[in-house]
């Protein structure tokens, strides 16, 4: 069906030079874009889907609709950006993320990576695409702290996370807000103590190293994430 539209669309550019008419023409060009619209979209769902398969082994650490689960350590995965997603299960499958002694929670995540069925790139494709489709529910915020020091510090972390921690995927940054506010916490002291960012090929990992410059203490870290806490993206 789509090819069919594709076929009948070739053409018509050539037709009147190169320009566009307000014919039959545009109609035609207007149903090939509708199709390719349904077509990625048709696409993405059946991606999806497979994902589905792939996902009950992640439950018991990030919960079932993805909202994280404390008690494992698991941060909510829901609401996170695909591009991030993606690059973390790769970071842990090479070793980039995982590795660092001391970081055991790191290596446990890397064990899940590492599984059989996640060894192909469509695989990991499909599955961050079913965590897109999970509902992206409010959790209960657990960190308290000076949401007002809490603000000014969160100005050196705009440029890449965004004014709404909303995530930039130009800059390779994750969304923030919504996020799990302990594993935050846990990942800051991770960047700034060398658990995270640091291994030669993880240039956001070490980027984000890089601006822990900016923060310095347990109470920086609390009181930029109480920050974090009060935004919507
Ligand atoms: C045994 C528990 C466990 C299981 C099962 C598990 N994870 Fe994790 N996952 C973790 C922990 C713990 C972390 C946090 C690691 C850290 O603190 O650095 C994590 C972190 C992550 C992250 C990084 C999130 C971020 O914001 O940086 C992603 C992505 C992720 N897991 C995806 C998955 C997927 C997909 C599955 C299923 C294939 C899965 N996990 C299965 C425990 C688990
Ligand atoms: C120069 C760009 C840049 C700036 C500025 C920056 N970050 Fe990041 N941050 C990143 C990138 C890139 C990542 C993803 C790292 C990766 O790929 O592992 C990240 C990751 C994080 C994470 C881990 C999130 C997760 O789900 O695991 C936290 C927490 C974080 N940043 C907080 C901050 C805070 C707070 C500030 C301001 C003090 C800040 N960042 C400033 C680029 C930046």
């Amino acid at each position: 069906m789509f090819g069919k539209f594709g076929v009948v669309v070739g053409p018509i550019g050539r037709k009147n030079g190169g320009k566009m008419g307000c014919g039959p023409q545009l109609l035609t060009a207007l149903l090939f874009v509708v199709n390719t619209l349904i077509a990625s979209s048709i696409c993405q769902a059946s991606k999806s889907a497979a994902g589905a398969g792939l996902y009950p082994v992640c439950t018991s650490c990030h919960g079932a609709a993805g909202q994280g689960n404390r008690g494992m350590s698991g941060p909510k995965l829901a609401g996170q950006q695909g591009f991030y997603l993606l690059k973390q299960m790769q970071n842990f499958q090479s070793g980039a993320r995982g590795t660092a002694p001391g970081d055991a929670k790191g290596r446990q995540m890397a064990a899940m990576a590492k599984g059989p069925r996640l060894s192909s790139l469509a695989a990991l494709e499909s599955l961050v695409a079913y965590i897109e489709s999970l509902p992206d529910k409010a959790v209960a915020p657990t960190v308290q702290g000076d949401v007002l020091r809490g603000k000014s510090l969160y100005s050196t972390c705009i440029s890449c996370h965004g004014e709404a921690a909303q995530g930039l995927e130009t800059m390779a940054a994750p969304r923030l807000a919504g996020q799990s506010d302990w594993y935050l916490v846990d990942q800051l002291r991770n960047f700034a103590n060398g658990e995270r960012g640091y291994a030669p090929g993880d240039y956001g990992g070490r980027q984000m190293k890089a601006m822990m410059y900016a923060l310095s203490t347990e109470t920086d870290y609390r009181d930029v994430v109480a920050y974090i806490n009060t935004l919507t993206p």
